[in-house]
Protein backbone atom coordinates (compact mmCIF):
# COMPACT_ATOMS: atom_id res chain seq x y z
CA UNK A 1 0.00 0.00 0.00
CA UNK A 2 1.50 3.25 -1.01
CA UNK A 3 1.48 5.43 2.50
CA UNK A 4 0.12 8.89 1.48
CA UNK A 5 -1.31 10.29 4.48
CA UNK A 6 0.07 8.21 7.93
CA UNK A 7 -3.04 10.20 10.14
CA UNK A 8 -5.61 8.08 6.97
CA UNK A 9 -5.60 5.17 9.26
CA UNK A 10 -5.08 6.45 12.95
CA UNK A 11 -5.16 3.18 14.43
CA UNK A 12 -1.90 1.73 12.83
CA UNK A 13 0.47 5.15 14.78
CA UNK A 14 -1.79 5.55 17.83
CA UNK A 15 -0.94 5.81 21.62
CA UNK A 16 -3.53 4.01 23.17
CA UNK A 17 -3.88 4.56 26.69
CA UNK A 18 -6.43 2.34 28.79
CA UNK A 19 -8.48 3.73 32.14
CA UNK A 20 -11.68 2.71 34.35
CA UNK A 21 -13.62 5.73 35.09
CA UNK A 22 -14.16 4.25 37.99
CA UNK A 23 -10.37 4.03 39.50
CA UNK A 24 -9.40 7.41 37.78
CA UNK A 25 -10.56 10.53 39.50
CA UNK A 26 -12.96 10.73 41.98
CA UNK A 27 -14.77 14.21 41.92
CA UNK A 28 -17.44 14.03 44.39
CA UNK A 29 -15.94 12.41 47.19
CA UNK A 30 -17.70 9.18 46.89
CA UNK A 31 -15.17 7.19 46.86
CA UNK A 32 -15.64 6.02 43.29
CA UNK A 33 -13.80 7.88 40.25
CA UNK A 34 -16.30 9.48 37.82
CA UNK A 35 -17.19 11.14 33.94
CA UNK A 36 -16.17 14.73 35.77
CA UNK A 37 -13.14 13.23 36.98
CA UNK A 38 -11.96 12.00 34.03
CA UNK A 39 -12.73 15.23 32.43
CA UNK A 40 -9.97 16.85 34.42
CA UNK A 41 -7.32 14.91 33.29
CA UNK A 42 -7.98 15.26 29.50
CA UNK A 43 -4.93 17.61 29.90
CA UNK A 44 -2.77 15.41 31.79
CA UNK A 45 -3.59 12.63 28.97
CA UNK A 46 -3.23 15.04 26.03
CA UNK A 47 0.14 15.96 27.54
CA UNK A 48 1.41 12.66 27.98
CA UNK A 49 1.00 12.54 24.39
CA UNK A 50 -1.96 10.12 24.47
CA UNK A 51 -4.01 10.09 20.94
CA UNK A 52 -6.48 7.51 21.67
CA UNK A 53 -8.56 6.84 24.68
CA UNK A 54 -9.66 3.04 25.69
CA UNK A 55 -12.21 3.71 28.28
CA UNK A 56 -13.32 0.34 30.18
CA UNK A 57 -17.03 -0.27 30.67
CA UNK A 58 -19.01 2.50 31.83
CA UNK A 59 -22.18 0.81 31.71
CA UNK A 60 -24.79 -0.08 34.39
CA UNK A 61 -24.05 -2.96 35.81
CA UNK A 62 -23.80 -5.14 39.01
CA UNK A 63 -20.20 -4.92 39.17
CA UNK A 64 -19.48 -8.82 39.87
CA UNK A 65 -17.03 -8.54 37.02
CA UNK A 66 -15.19 -5.13 36.86
CA UNK A 67 -18.27 -3.82 34.88
CA UNK A 68 -17.74 -6.59 32.07
CA UNK A 69 -21.50 -7.77 33.65
CA UNK A 70 -23.75 -5.51 31.67
CA UNK A 71 -27.16 -4.71 32.96
CA UNK A 72 -27.94 -1.58 29.48
CA UNK A 73 -25.84 -1.56 26.57
CA UNK A 74 -27.06 2.13 26.29
CA UNK A 75 -26.47 3.18 29.36
CA UNK A 76 -24.20 4.60 31.77
CA UNK A 77 -23.44 3.73 35.34
CA UNK A 78 -24.93 6.32 37.30
CA UNK A 79 -22.04 6.25 40.10
CA UNK A 80 -19.93 6.76 37.15
CA UNK A 81 -22.20 10.20 35.91
CA UNK A 82 -24.71 11.07 32.87
CA UNK A 83 -24.73 10.49 29.24
CA UNK A 84 -24.11 14.51 29.23
CA UNK A 85 -20.72 13.61 31.12
CA UNK A 86 -19.74 11.26 28.57
CA UNK A 87 -20.46 12.78 26.05
CA UNK A 88 -18.09 16.56 27.75
CA UNK A 89 -15.65 13.30 27.91
CA UNK A 90 -15.30 12.60 24.27
CA UNK A 91 -15.84 16.23 23.16
CA UNK A 92 -13.01 17.73 25.39
CA UNK A 93 -10.65 14.45 24.01
CA UNK A 94 -11.55 15.06 20.76
CA UNK A 95 -10.41 19.01 21.17
CA UNK A 96 -7.39 17.43 22.45
CA UNK A 97 -6.59 15.63 19.29
CA UNK A 98 -7.34 12.39 21.60
CA UNK A 99 -9.98 9.98 20.29
CA UNK A 100 -11.71 7.72 22.09
CA UNK A 101 -13.22 3.91 21.90
CA UNK A 102 -14.95 2.27 24.21
CA UNK A 103 -15.19 -1.49 25.14
CA UNK A 104 -17.90 -3.47 23.23
CA UNK A 105 -18.91 -6.13 25.78
CA UNK A 106 -21.64 -8.34 23.88
CA UNK A 107 -20.52 -11.91 23.94
CA UNK A 108 -22.99 -11.86 27.37
CA UNK A 109 -24.89 -9.63 29.66
CA UNK A 110 -25.19 -9.84 32.95
CA UNK A 111 -28.26 -12.16 34.67
CA UNK A 112 -29.32 -8.81 35.90
CA UNK A 113 -29.86 -7.50 32.32
CA UNK A 114 -33.47 -7.07 31.80
CA UNK A 115 -33.71 -9.45 28.23
CA UNK A 116 -32.42 -12.24 30.99
CA UNK A 117 -34.46 -11.20 33.76
CA UNK A 118 -37.72 -11.24 30.79
CA UNK A 119 -35.88 -14.91 29.33
CA UNK A 120 -35.60 -16.68 32.47
CA UNK A 121 -39.16 -15.73 33.99
CA UNK A 122 -40.50 -18.24 31.25
CA UNK A 123 -40.20 -20.34 28.02
CA UNK A 124 -42.59 -18.04 25.94
CA UNK A 125 -40.59 -14.76 26.69
CA UNK A 126 -40.28 -12.96 23.51
CA UNK A 127 -36.48 -12.28 25.41
CA UNK A 128 -36.16 -16.28 25.81
CA UNK A 129 -33.99 -16.58 22.30
CA UNK A 130 -31.47 -13.64 23.31
CA UNK A 131 -29.46 -16.50 24.88
CA UNK A 132 -28.40 -20.17 24.81
CA UNK A 133 -30.85 -22.48 26.60
CA UNK A 134 -30.14 -26.72 26.45
CA UNK A 135 -32.52 -29.41 28.07
CA UNK A 136 -29.28 -30.85 29.12
CA UNK A 137 -25.63 -29.62 28.27
CA UNK A 138 -23.49 -30.64 25.76
CA UNK A 139 -22.04 -34.24 26.37
CA UNK A 140 -18.79 -32.24 25.18
CA UNK A 141 -18.64 -29.09 27.00
CA UNK A 142 -15.70 -26.54 26.72
CA UNK A 143 -13.90 -26.19 29.42
CA UNK A 144 -14.76 -22.71 31.58
CA UNK A 145 -12.26 -19.41 31.54
CA UNK A 146 -12.27 -19.29 34.98
CA UNK A 147 -11.23 -22.51 36.74
CA UNK A 148 -11.50 -22.48 40.82
CA UNK A 149 -14.19 -19.86 40.46
CA UNK A 150 -16.82 -21.87 37.76
CA UNK A 151 -17.02 -25.46 37.70
CA UNK A 152 -19.03 -25.50 34.08
CA UNK A 153 -19.78 -23.06 31.23
CA UNK A 154 -23.59 -24.85 31.75
CA UNK A 155 -26.12 -23.54 34.45
CA UNK A 156 -29.56 -24.80 35.63
CA UNK A 157 -32.23 -22.45 35.65
CA UNK A 158 -34.23 -24.07 38.33
CA UNK A 159 -37.54 -22.43 37.27
CA UNK A 160 -37.75 -23.14 33.71
CA UNK A 161 -35.91 -26.62 34.11
CA UNK A 162 -33.51 -25.61 31.27
CA UNK A 163 -29.37 -24.75 31.27
CA UNK A 164 -27.74 -21.57 30.04
CA UNK A 165 -24.56 -21.00 28.45
CA UNK A 166 -22.08 -18.77 30.45
CA UNK A 167 -18.84 -19.00 29.06
CA UNK A 168 -17.38 -16.79 31.66
CA UNK A 169 -18.90 -16.27 35.35
CA UNK A 170 -22.57 -18.02 35.72
CA UNK A 171 -24.19 -14.42 35.69
CA UNK A 172 -22.65 -13.88 32.50
CA UNK A 173 -25.06 -15.52 30.34
CA UNK A 174 -24.07 -15.88 26.52
CA UNK A 175 -26.03 -14.06 24.21
CA UNK A 176 -27.52 -15.93 21.33
CA UNK A 177 -25.69 -14.14 18.35
CA UNK A 178 -28.12 -17.21 16.01
CA UNK A 179 -30.78 -14.81 16.58
CA UNK A 180 -31.05 -11.78 13.88
CA UNK A 181 -32.61 -9.44 17.07
CA UNK A 182 -29.75 -10.43 19.16
CA UNK A 183 -27.58 -8.86 15.99
CA UNK A 184 -30.19 -6.17 15.53
CA UNK A 185 -29.03 -4.53 18.78
CA UNK A 186 -25.68 -5.43 18.44
CA UNK A 187 -25.58 -2.87 15.56
CA UNK A 188 -27.56 -0.81 17.46
CA UNK A 189 -25.28 -0.66 20.45
CA UNK A 190 -22.50 0.26 18.53
CA UNK A 191 -24.40 2.94 16.55
CA UNK A 192 -25.71 4.47 20.00
CA UNK A 193 -22.58 4.80 20.64
CA UNK A 194 -20.55 5.92 17.41
CA UNK A 195 -23.56 8.74 17.47
CA UNK A 196 -22.36 10.15 20.44
CA UNK A 197 -19.13 10.67 19.03
CA UNK A 198 -16.67 7.13 19.45
CA UNK A 199 -14.09 6.48 17.41
CA UNK A 200 -14.54 2.95 17.42
CA UNK A 201 -14.59 -0.13 20.13
CA UNK A 202 -12.10 -2.50 21.87
CA UNK A 203 -14.26 -6.19 21.34
CA UNK A 204 -14.55 -8.34 24.95
CA UNK A 205 -13.84 -11.65 24.08
CA UNK A 206 -14.04 -11.96 19.92
CA UNK A 207 -13.39 -15.84 19.19
CA UNK A 208 -16.08 -16.70 21.80
CA UNK A 209 -18.67 -14.03 20.52
CA UNK A 210 -18.79 -15.32 17.11
CA UNK A 211 -19.06 -18.77 17.82
CA UNK A 212 -22.24 -20.15 17.04
CA UNK A 213 -24.03 -21.98 19.63
CA UNK A 214 -23.37 -25.61 19.80
CA UNK A 215 -25.42 -27.89 17.10
CA UNK A 216 -26.15 -24.34 15.16
CA UNK A 217 -24.23 -23.60 11.63
CA UNK A 218 -24.57 -20.39 10.48
CA UNK A 219 -22.12 -20.69 7.82
CA UNK A 220 -18.47 -18.90 8.37
CA UNK A 221 -18.71 -17.42 12.02
CA UNK A 222 -16.45 -14.44 10.64
CA UNK A 223 -19.32 -13.38 8.89
CA UNK A 224 -20.67 -11.78 11.87
CA UNK A 225 -17.61 -9.59 12.57
CA UNK A 226 -17.43 -9.13 8.46
CA UNK A 227 -20.91 -7.19 9.19
CA UNK A 228 -20.69 -5.22 12.63
CA UNK A 229 -17.03 -4.02 10.35
CA UNK A 230 -19.26 -2.93 7.24
CA UNK A 231 -21.85 -1.23 9.98
CA UNK A 232 -19.47 0.75 11.20
CA UNK A 233 -17.62 1.70 8.20
CA UNK A 234 -21.38 2.89 6.64
CA UNK A 235 -21.62 4.77 9.44
CA UNK A 236 -18.71 6.30 10.34
CA UNK A 237 -15.67 5.48 8.05
CA UNK A 238 -12.65 5.94 10.00
CA UNK A 239 -13.69 4.14 13.34
CA UNK A 240 -11.69 1.14 14.74
CA UNK A 241 -12.35 -2.34 15.77
CA UNK A 242 -9.64 -3.52 18.66
CA UNK A 243 -10.17 -7.02 19.31
CA UNK A 244 -9.41 -9.48 21.86
CA UNK A 245 -8.50 -12.34 20.41
CA UNK A 246 -6.26 -14.60 22.65
CA UNK A 247 -5.42 -17.44 19.76
CA UNK A 248 -2.17 -18.43 18.23
CA UNK A 249 -1.19 -16.04 15.51
CA UNK A 250 -2.46 -18.48 12.45
CA UNK A 251 -6.15 -17.67 13.47
CA UNK A 252 -5.34 -14.66 14.61
CA UNK A 253 -4.98 -13.95 10.96
CA UNK A 254 -8.57 -15.07 10.23
CA UNK A 255 -9.70 -12.44 12.99
CA UNK A 256 -8.00 -9.57 10.63
CA UNK A 257 -10.13 -11.03 8.30
CA UNK A 258 -7.39 -13.13 6.27
CA UNK A 259 -5.21 -11.01 3.75
CA UNK A 260 -7.40 -8.68 2.30
CA UNK A 261 -8.77 -7.59 5.80
CA UNK A 262 -12.83 -6.73 6.64
CA UNK A 263 -12.65 -7.64 9.75
CA UNK A 264 -10.68 -6.48 12.98
CA UNK A 265 -8.11 -3.23 12.70
CA UNK A 266 -6.50 -4.56 16.15
CA UNK A 267 -5.60 -7.24 17.32
CA UNK A 268 -3.36 -7.85 20.90
CA UNK A 269 -0.34 -9.61 20.44
CA UNK A 270 -1.10 -11.86 23.03
CA UNK A 271 1.55 -14.27 21.67
CA UNK A 272 4.23 -11.60 21.22
CA UNK A 273 3.44 -10.34 25.11
CA UNK A 274 3.95 -13.81 26.39
CA UNK A 275 6.98 -13.98 24.72
CA UNK A 276 8.69 -11.28 26.27
CA UNK A 277 8.28 -12.75 29.62
CA UNK A 278 10.02 -15.94 29.06
CA UNK A 279 12.56 -13.81 27.56
CA UNK A 280 12.98 -11.16 30.78
CA UNK A 281 12.97 -14.32 33.08
CA UNK A 282 15.64 -15.70 30.81
CA UNK A 283 18.03 -12.42 30.25
CA UNK A 284 17.49 -13.64 26.85
CA UNK A 285 15.63 -12.20 23.73
CA UNK A 286 15.61 -15.60 21.96
CA UNK A 287 11.87 -16.46 22.75
CA UNK A 288 10.83 -13.24 21.68
CA UNK A 289 12.76 -13.08 18.25
CA UNK A 290 10.79 -16.36 17.65
CA UNK A 291 7.89 -14.84 18.70
CA UNK A 292 7.97 -11.51 16.54
CA UNK A 293 9.50 -13.43 13.54
CA UNK A 294 6.64 -16.13 13.29
CA UNK A 295 4.33 -12.62 13.45
CA UNK A 296 1.69 -13.29 10.28
CA UNK A 297 1.47 -11.13 7.89
CA UNK A 298 -1.21 -9.20 7.80
CA UNK A 299 -3.36 -6.40 5.95
CA UNK A 300 -1.75 -3.35 5.38
CA UNK A 301 -4.97 -1.58 6.71
CA UNK A 302 -4.39 -3.26 10.27
CA UNK A 303 -2.03 -3.53 12.83
CA UNK A 304 -1.00 -5.23 16.19
CA UNK A 305 -1.58 -3.85 19.99
CA UNK A 306 1.61 -4.02 21.56
CA UNK A 307 1.49 -3.92 25.59
CA UNK A 308 2.59 -5.48 28.35
CA UNK A 309 -0.04 -5.40 30.68
CA UNK A 310 -3.72 -4.73 31.16
CA UNK A 311 -6.70 -5.04 33.47
CA UNK A 312 -6.75 -9.04 33.84
CA UNK A 313 -4.27 -11.34 34.81
CA UNK A 314 -0.66 -11.56 32.95
CA UNK A 315 -2.09 -14.81 30.97
CA UNK A 316 1.02 -17.02 29.98
CA UNK A 317 -1.54 -19.80 28.82
CA UNK A 318 0.05 -19.91 24.99
CA UNK A 319 3.67 -21.03 26.79
CA UNK A 320 4.14 -24.24 27.42
CA UNK A 321 4.25 -25.61 31.00
CA UNK A 322 7.65 -25.67 31.75
CA UNK A 323 8.45 -22.52 29.96
CA UNK A 324 5.22 -20.82 32.35
CA UNK A 325 7.10 -22.78 35.94
CA UNK A 326 9.96 -21.14 34.59
CA UNK A 327 7.85 -17.16 34.32
CA UNK A 328 5.94 -18.21 37.38
CA UNK A 329 9.17 -18.66 39.13
CA UNK A 330 10.56 -15.42 38.24
CA UNK A 331 7.92 -13.17 38.66
CA UNK A 332 5.20 -14.56 40.47
CA UNK A 333 7.10 -16.70 43.13
CA UNK A 334 4.15 -16.37 45.63
CA UNK A 335 1.36 -19.06 44.53
CA UNK A 336 -1.09 -16.20 45.89
CA UNK A 337 0.57 -13.84 42.70
CA UNK A 338 -1.10 -16.39 40.46
CA UNK A 339 -4.33 -17.24 39.37
CA UNK A 340 -6.08 -19.74 37.35
CA UNK A 341 -3.38 -21.52 36.92
CA UNK A 342 -2.05 -19.65 33.94
CA UNK A 343 -1.75 -15.94 34.76
CA UNK A 344 -0.27 -13.75 37.29
CA UNK A 345 -2.09 -10.76 39.09
CA UNK A 346 1.20 -7.79 39.26
CA UNK A 347 2.08 -5.34 37.62
CA UNK A 348 5.39 -4.42 35.79
CA UNK A 349 8.11 -2.88 38.18
CA UNK A 350 7.31 -5.35 40.76
CA UNK A 351 8.22 -8.15 39.20
CA UNK A 352 11.18 -6.53 37.49
CA UNK A 353 11.99 -5.75 41.63
CA UNK A 354 11.62 -2.15 40.66
CA UNK A 355 14.03 -1.82 38.59
CA UNK A 356 14.06 0.86 36.69
CA UNK A 357 16.63 0.09 34.14
CA UNK A 358 14.57 -2.73 33.47
CA UNK A 359 11.44 -1.18 33.64
CA UNK A 360 12.69 1.12 30.50
CA UNK A 361 13.97 -1.03 28.63
CA UNK A 362 10.63 -3.44 28.53
CA UNK A 363 8.68 0.30 27.64
CA UNK A 364 11.09 1.03 24.99
CA UNK A 365 10.95 -2.24 23.50
CA UNK A 366 6.95 -2.16 23.57
CA UNK A 367 6.88 1.36 21.75
CA UNK A 368 9.53 0.02 18.95
CA UNK A 369 7.72 -3.15 17.73
CA UNK A 370 5.56 -2.56 14.80
CA UNK A 371 1.71 -1.61 15.98
CA UNK A 372 0.32 0.24 18.17
CA UNK A 373 1.37 0.46 21.91
CA UNK A 374 -1.63 0.26 24.36
CA UNK A 375 -0.51 1.37 27.99
CA UNK A 376 -2.90 0.58 31.06
CA UNK A 377 -3.06 3.72 33.51
CA UNK A 378 -0.66 4.10 35.99
CA UNK A 379 2.15 2.54 33.72
CA UNK A 380 3.40 5.75 32.83
CA UNK A 381 4.72 6.79 36.58
CA UNK A 382 5.45 3.12 37.42
CA UNK A 383 2.71 1.61 39.67
CA UNK A 384 2.56 -2.01 41.47
CA UNK A 385 -0.47 -3.85 42.40
CA UNK A 386 -2.09 -4.07 45.80
CA UNK A 387 -0.52 -7.32 46.80
CA UNK A 388 -3.28 -7.62 49.65
CA UNK A 389 -5.75 -7.67 47.18
CA UNK A 390 -6.37 -11.90 45.59
CA UNK A 391 -6.65 -12.15 41.87
CA UNK A 392 -7.15 -9.87 38.99
CA UNK A 393 -8.25 -6.61 41.31
CA UNK A 394 -4.88 -6.54 42.24
CA UNK A 395 -4.29 -4.26 39.32
CA UNK A 396 -7.12 -2.45 39.21
CA UNK A 397 -6.48 0.07 42.33
CA UNK A 398 -6.89 3.78 42.62
CA UNK A 399 -4.60 6.44 39.77
CA UNK A 400 -1.84 7.95 42.10
CA UNK A 401 -1.71 11.29 41.62
CA UNK A 402 -0.29 12.58 44.27
CA UNK A 403 1.15 11.73 48.22
CA UNK A 404 -1.88 12.76 49.73
CA UNK A 405 -4.52 10.69 51.45
CA UNK A 406 -6.03 8.11 49.11
CA UNK A 407 -3.21 9.52 46.28
CA UNK A 408 -4.86 12.15 45.63
CA UNK A 409 -7.65 9.85 44.23
CA UNK A 410 -10.65 11.05 46.44
CA UNK A 411 -10.86 12.91 49.11
CA UNK A 412 -13.32 10.01 50.57
CA UNK A 413 -12.76 8.03 53.96
CA UNK A 414 -10.22 5.49 52.59
CA UNK A 415 -12.76 2.40 53.26
CA UNK A 416 -15.33 4.00 51.16
CA UNK A 417 -12.61 3.41 47.94
CA UNK A 418 -13.50 1.65 45.12
CA UNK A 419 -10.25 -0.65 46.01
CA UNK A 420 -7.51 0.55 48.31
CA UNK A 421 -4.11 1.41 47.05
CA UNK A 422 -0.97 -0.54 47.19
CA UNK A 423 0.62 0.24 51.41
CA UNK A 424 4.28 -0.43 50.13
CA UNK A 425 6.68 0.53 48.74
CA UNK A 426 4.62 1.44 45.60
CA UNK A 427 2.30 3.19 47.62
CA UNK A 428 1.13 6.98 46.38
CA UNK A 429 3.65 8.58 49.20
CA UNK A 430 6.10 6.60 47.23
CA UNK A 431 4.48 6.44 43.33
CA UNK A 432 2.85 9.28 42.14
CA UNK A 433 2.28 11.81 39.54
CA UNK A 434 2.64 14.88 41.44
CA UNK A 435 6.43 13.97 42.59
CA UNK A 436 7.46 12.61 38.77
CA UNK A 437 5.94 15.85 36.78
CA UNK A 438 9.11 17.79 37.62
CA UNK A 439 11.38 15.32 38.17
CA UNK A 440 13.28 14.86 34.69
CA UNK A 441 14.88 11.45 35.65
CA UNK A 442 11.41 10.23 36.54
CA UNK A 443 9.42 7.20 34.62
CA UNK A 444 6.63 9.72 33.88
CA UNK A 445 9.16 12.17 32.16
CA UNK A 446 11.04 8.85 30.31
CA UNK A 447 7.22 7.61 29.02
CA UNK A 448 6.43 11.47 27.74
CA UNK A 449 9.82 11.19 25.53
CA UNK A 450 9.28 7.58 24.47
CA UNK A 451 5.46 8.71 23.30
CA UNK A 452 7.13 11.46 21.50
CA UNK A 453 9.88 10.04 19.98
CA UNK A 454 7.41 6.74 18.49
CA UNK A 455 5.16 9.70 17.17
CA UNK A 456 7.52 11.42 15.67
CA UNK A 457 8.60 7.89 14.26
CA UNK A 458 5.41 6.72 12.37
CA UNK A 459 7.98 4.24 10.73
CA UNK A 460 7.32 2.07 13.36
CA UNK A 461 3.97 1.68 13.02
CA UNK A 462 3.87 1.75 9.60
CA UNK A 463 6.78 -0.75 9.25
CA UNK A 464 8.00 -4.14 8.33
CA UNK A 465 9.88 -5.93 11.06
CA UNK A 466 13.17 -7.61 10.70
CA UNK A 467 14.78 -9.66 13.33
CA UNK A 468 18.94 -8.93 12.68
CA UNK A 469 21.83 -11.31 13.07
CA UNK A 470 24.39 -10.15 15.18
CA UNK A 471 27.08 -11.52 17.62
CA UNK A 472 26.02 -10.16 21.36
CA UNK A 473 23.72 -12.95 22.78
CA UNK A 474 21.55 -10.95 25.15
CA UNK A 475 20.36 -8.16 22.47
CA UNK A 476 17.38 -7.92 20.37
CA UNK A 477 18.06 -6.21 17.59
CA UNK A 478 15.33 -5.59 15.06
CA UNK A 479 14.45 -3.20 11.68
CA UNK A 480 11.40 -1.36 11.32
CA UNK A 481 10.83 -0.67 7.75
CA UNK A 482 8.55 1.24 5.18
CA UNK A 483 8.30 3.96 2.20
CA UNK A 484 8.95 6.49 5.34
CA UNK A 485 12.04 5.25 6.31
CA UNK A 486 14.07 2.59 8.03
CA UNK A 487 14.97 2.54 11.50
CA UNK A 488 17.38 -0.08 13.98
CA UNK A 489 16.35 -0.83 17.32
CA UNK A 490 18.68 -2.12 20.19
CA UNK A 491 17.63 -3.75 23.46
CA UNK A 492 20.02 -5.14 25.99
CA UNK A 493 17.93 -8.22 27.97
CA UNK A 494 20.94 -8.06 30.45
CA UNK A 495 22.46 -6.68 33.34
CA UNK A 496 26.22 -6.50 31.74
CA UNK A 497 26.46 -3.82 29.47
CA UNK A 498 27.57 -5.48 25.81
CA UNK A 499 29.04 -4.03 22.42
CA UNK A 500 28.03 -5.29 19.32
CA UNK A 501 28.79 -4.92 15.38
CA UNK A 502 25.61 -4.71 13.50
CA UNK A 503 25.57 -5.47 9.60
CA UNK A 504 22.67 -2.53 8.94
CA UNK A 505 21.75 -3.61 5.37
CA UNK A 506 22.36 -2.06 1.95
CA UNK A 507 22.68 1.46 1.80
CA UNK A 508 22.99 4.50 0.21
CA UNK A 509 26.64 5.86 0.07
CA UNK A 510 26.59 8.77 2.87
CA UNK A 511 24.10 7.52 5.40
CA UNK A 512 24.39 7.96 9.02
CA UNK A 513 22.57 6.97 11.87
CA UNK A 514 20.72 8.98 13.79
CA UNK A 515 20.49 8.20 17.78
CA UNK A 516 17.40 9.85 19.12
CA UNK A 517 18.22 10.09 22.46
CA UNK A 518 21.33 11.23 22.06
CA UNK A 519 23.52 14.51 20.11
CA UNK A 520 25.41 12.54 18.31
CA UNK A 521 25.63 10.19 14.67
CA UNK A 522 26.93 6.37 14.59
CA UNK A 523 29.33 6.11 11.62
CA UNK A 524 28.85 3.60 9.34
CA UNK A 525 32.04 1.81 9.38
CA UNK A 526 33.25 -0.12 6.22
CA UNK A 527 31.13 -2.79 4.42
CA UNK A 528 27.58 -0.92 6.05
CA UNK A 529 28.90 -2.14 9.66
CA UNK A 530 28.08 -0.49 12.87
CA UNK A 531 29.83 -0.84 16.25
CA UNK A 532 27.44 0.11 19.35
CA UNK A 533 27.64 -0.10 22.92
CA UNK A 534 24.57 -0.48 25.52
CA UNK A 535 25.11 -0.22 28.79
CA UNK A 536 23.04 -2.81 31.13
CA UNK A 537 19.28 -2.89 30.17
CA UNK A 538 20.30 -0.13 27.56
CA UNK A 539 18.07 0.31 24.76
CA UNK A 540 19.01 2.78 21.60
CA UNK A 541 16.64 3.89 18.51
CA UNK A 542 18.67 4.53 16.12
CA UNK A 543 17.37 6.39 12.51
CA UNK A 544 18.60 5.42 9.10
CA UNK A 545 19.35 8.84 7.64
CA UNK A 546 20.01 8.88 3.84
CA UNK A 547 22.15 11.46 2.49
CA UNK A 548 19.76 15.01 2.22
CA UNK A 549 17.56 13.74 4.82
CA UNK A 550 16.10 16.81 6.50
CA UNK A 551 14.74 15.38 10.06
CA UNK A 552 16.36 16.40 12.91
CA UNK A 553 16.44 13.35 14.97
C1 LIG B 1 -12.31 -10.15 28.96
C2 LIG B 1 -12.11 -9.02 29.90
O1 LIG B 1 -10.85 -8.43 29.64
C3 LIG B 1 -12.22 -9.60 31.30
O2 LIG B 1 -11.86 -8.66 32.26
C4 LIG B 1 -13.62 -10.12 31.51
O3 LIG B 1 -13.70 -10.79 32.75
C5 LIG B 1 -14.02 -11.11 30.41
N1 LIG B 1 -13.66 -10.68 29.10
C6 LIG B 1 -15.50 -11.33 30.42
O4 LIG B 1 -16.15 -10.21 29.90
Amino acid sequence: MKITDTSDLWWKSAVIYCLDVETYLDSDGDGIGDFTGLARRIDYLADLGVTCLWLMPFYPTPDRDDGYDISDFYGVDPRLGSHGDVVEVIRTAHDRGMRVIVDLVVNHTSDAHPWFVSARRSRNSPYRDFYVWRDEPPRHQQPTVFPGEEATVWELDERSGQYFQHVFYKHQPDLNIANPRVRDEIAKTIGFWLALGVNGFRIDAVPFLIEPPEGVDLGDPHELLRDIKRFLQRRVGDAALLGEVNLPFAEQLDFFGGPRGGELDLQFDFVSMQALYLSLARSDPAPLADALRSRPVIPSEATWANFVRNHDELTLDKLSDAEREEVFEAFAPDEAQRVYGRGITRRLPPMLAGDPRRVRMVYSLMFSLPGTPVLFYGEEIGMGENPEITGRQAVRTPMQWSDERNGGFSTAPPSRLVAPPPSDGYAPAHVNVRQQRTDDDSLLLFIRRLIGRYRASPEIGWGSLEILDHDAAGVLAHAVDSELGRMILLHNFTDAPVALRLDIGAQEEGTRLIDLDRPERVPVGAERRIDVELPAYGHRWLRVSPPGDTRIG
